[in-house]
Order: C-alpha cells, then sequence, then structure tokens
C-alpha cells in the first residue's frame, strides 16, 4: 500500500492520475489510519485519525515552564524529547492499532518554537523513512481551523473561523478544507499572549488564560478598559495591556494590597475586554462577507466568556455558530491529523528534505 503511495507520489507531476490513484486505493483499502504528531509548542500530542475521525488524541503538557511565567524554549524542546515516544505509543494502544497499520504520518511544520518543531519533524521523517510511509505537512493555523472537522457539527463552506491563540489572532474565510484566507490579523501580541502577559502582571502562573477566566466567575467587569480603533479587520492588544498596567501602578500606589482584593473583578473586567475587542471584529467581518456561519478555534476558544458570547451575538445576528469541544481548541495532534488527511485525499506529500519553519506563511 505505502510502496504504491509512494511510487504514485513520485510522478506527481501528474497530479490528476496521482489524486486519482490515491481515491481508487482508499476505495479499494478498508481503512485509512494516519499517525499525526504536534510539538509547536510546549504540548507534545499524537493522535490516530481513521479515515477522517480522530479516534484518539493524547497530549502531555509540560508543566516545567509554570515556575518562568511563559515557555523557555530550551526547556521545551528537551521536554518534547523525553515525550514523544511514549506520546505515540499510548496514542497506538488507545487506538487498538499497532504502527504496522498506519498509511501516513502527519506533522505540523511550523510556525512555533524552532527547537520543539524540529523534535517533532525529526521523529516523523524517521518513522516515514523507517516504515517506507508518506509524510505530510501541517500549518499549525490551518489545523487550528480544521479543529471544527473533529466534531459532528461541521461548519459549511464557506464560514469565517475567528482563531485566537498564544501566537495568533486572526479572522479567516474558510472556502475549503486547504483553501483559507487570512482577512485581519493582530498587529502586535496575540490575544493568548494579552490574557498571559496580563496574568503575569497580576502574579498568576502561566498560562494564565484559564485562570483568569476561573477567577472571572466570582467577579464582575467593574473596570472599564479602552477598546482599541483598529482599522479593517486586523487587531491590537498592546494598547490595552498598556492601560492595564498603568490601572493596576495606579491602584498599588494608593493600595499596597490593590490586586488581592480586587483580584477577580480584575481579571473579569480584562476578560470583558478582550472578548468584546474579538467579538466586535467577528461581527464587522460577517457584515462585510455577508457570511453566517461563524467558528472560533485556538486555545483562547476554549475562554467560557468567549464562547458564551459568541452564541448569544450568533443569536441575535442570525449566525450559525461552531465551536470545538475543548480537547481541540489548545494544541494538539488531532487537528493536525484531520488536516493531514485532507491532504492525503489531495496526494499532498512532503519528502525528507522538509526542515520545520517558526515563521510560515499561511
Ligand atoms: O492554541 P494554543 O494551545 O497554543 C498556541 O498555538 O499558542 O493556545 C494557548 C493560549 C495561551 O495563551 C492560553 O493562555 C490560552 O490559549 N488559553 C486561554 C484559555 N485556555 C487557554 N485563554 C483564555 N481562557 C481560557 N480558558
Ligand atoms: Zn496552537
Amino acid at each position: 500500500m505505502h510502496k504504491i503511495l509512494l511510487l504514485a507520489y513520485r510522478w506527481q507531476n501528474y497530479s490528476f492520475f496521482l489524486i486519482n490513484t490515491i481515491n481508487l486505493i482508499i476505495l479499494l483499502k478498508k481503512n485509512t489510519y494516519i499517525l499525526a504528531i504536534e510539538s509547536s509548542c510546549d504540548d507534545t500530542s499524537a493522535a490516530v485519525v481513521k479515515d477522517g475521525i480522530v479516534i484518539c488524541n493524547i497530549t502531555a503538557n509540560q508543566d516545567v515552564h509554570r515556575q518562568y511565567g511563559g515557555v523557555v524554549p530550551e526547556l521545551a524542546s528537551r521536554q518534547h524529547l523525553l515525550n514523544i515516544i511514549p506520546v505515540i505509543d499510548a496514542s497506538l494502544q488507545a487506538a487498538g492499532i499497532t504502527i504496522s497499520d498506519i498509511d501516513a504520518i502527519a506533522f505540523t511544520k511550523g510556525p512555533g518554537l524552532l527547537g520543539s518543531l524540529i523534535v517533532g519533524v525529526s521523529v516523523a521523517k524517521a518513522l516515514a523513512l523507517c516504515l517506507d510511509l508518506p509524510m505530510i505537512e501541517v500549518h499549525h493555523m490551518h489545523a487550528h481551523v480544521l479543529a471544527h472537522f473533529t466534531s459532528e457539527q461541521k461548519p459549511p463552506f464557506p464560514f469565517l473561523c475567528l482563531t485566537v491563540s498564544g501566537g495568533h489572532t486572526q479572522i479567516v474565510l474558510v472556502n475549503g478544507y486547504t483553501e483559507m484566507e487570512v482577512l485581519g490579523n493582530s498587529l502586535d501580541d496575540a490575544a493568548g499572549e494579552a490574557f498571559d502577559k496580563t496574568g503575569k502582571m497580576l502574579g498568576l502562573d502561566y498560562p494564565a488564560g484559564p485562570i483568569i477566566d476561573q477567577l472571572s466567575i466570582q467577579g464582575s467587569a467593574i473596570f472599564p478598559f479602552p477598546e482599541p480603533q483598529v482599522a479593517g479587520l486586523n487587531f491590537s492588544f498592546s494598547g490595552l495591556k498598556t492601560s492595564i498596567l498603568h490601572f493596576l501602578q495606579k491602584g498599588i500606589a494608593s493600595n499596597p494590597d490593590f490586586i488581592k482584593e480586587n483580584l477577580n473583578d480584575i481579571c473579569c473586567s480584562v476578560q470583558t475586554s478582550i472578548v468584546d475587542i474579538l467579538i466586535n471584529k467577528i461581527i464587522k467581518a460577517s457584515k462585510i462577507t455577508g457570511i453566517k456561519s461563524i467558528g472560533i478555534a485556538g486555545g483562547v476558544s476554549a475562554n467560557s466568556h468567549l464562547r458564551k458570547r459568541l452564541i448569544e451575538t450568533g443569536n441575535s445576528m442570525g449566525w450559525k455558530t461552531y465551536i470545538p469541544a475543548f480537547e481541540f481548541c489548545t494544541d494538539n495532534a488531532g487537528m493536525i491529523g484531520i488536516a493531514g488527511y485532507y491532504k492525503y485525499l489531495n496526494g499532498e506529500f512532503a519528502n525528507q528534505m522538509v526542515t520545520p519553519l517558526s515563521r510560515m506563511a499561511f
């Protein structure tokens, strides 16, 4: 099976022939299994995708960064080295298959931390070489968008996806599994960074996004922060960060326990401001494009207030809204496997010359 695929791949100039050959093989073969590997930041993850459905998704988180207030790249790559083989083993076991059942290896090529990416890419290349399997390179941000296809309720094309993570804030026009266009981007910090940097100012652990989400439940949004005025569909969070810093400095100057005494309300106010910025832009994007199928993806889409606001806004605007399950919001290999599966169907394979990229065109 792999030999036929590789042979077909070598004839890739004849793409019509290639895609039809692969589709014929898929029709003849009962199941297609893709092993997916994600290691772009501080989560080591492996998943098995069977015929486009995630059957297991195993992630090892790295607590080692907690004490440093952010991801330490050198520590992250060392931790990936320790985690990657056990995580792959665990995912094969959970899927109830062995490595010889796998038809292709999908992996994150970028963007991300170079040292972290090198671990995943090297393991993917080694497995592909030893087992004579085709490899599929995946763009991490495409995969976040395709996390929507891990769910039963799949959005129709075209749809708009607000992808909000620790490194990116984007509004993406999604025309197909491999056809996507960025309509808006953050000009400075990402939404996840706004949460994490606020957390650092408040003395919270990293990543602060989920902690702020939790503390906000007991708080009220009583401290207003000005919304940045950014043209078009782009975002900016650095102004908000500066406003928060000045606000905290002023509060501490008059009361040294200001943060401690107001922590829940400060968290709720910051969270409300970030979510308002995001929701207002996606409303604008829907009005400009006329698209009413709206999804959110990426780590920040795990935020309870953002999820609630998207549903409420969708109800009032007549949208159909889509939110991936929590497990597929933050970094995970399941979404890499889904993106890999659709590239597999298109016959889009990488070769042994592939290298990771810390920055990567969308
Ligand atoms: O997508 P992701 O796991 O990794 C990147 O590709 O960056 O996103 C991580 C980001 C972090 O900034 C984290 O604080 C944020 O997602 N995050 C949250 C929540 N859960 C994760 N932010 C707000 N509320 C949450 N519940
Ligand atoms: Zn991510």
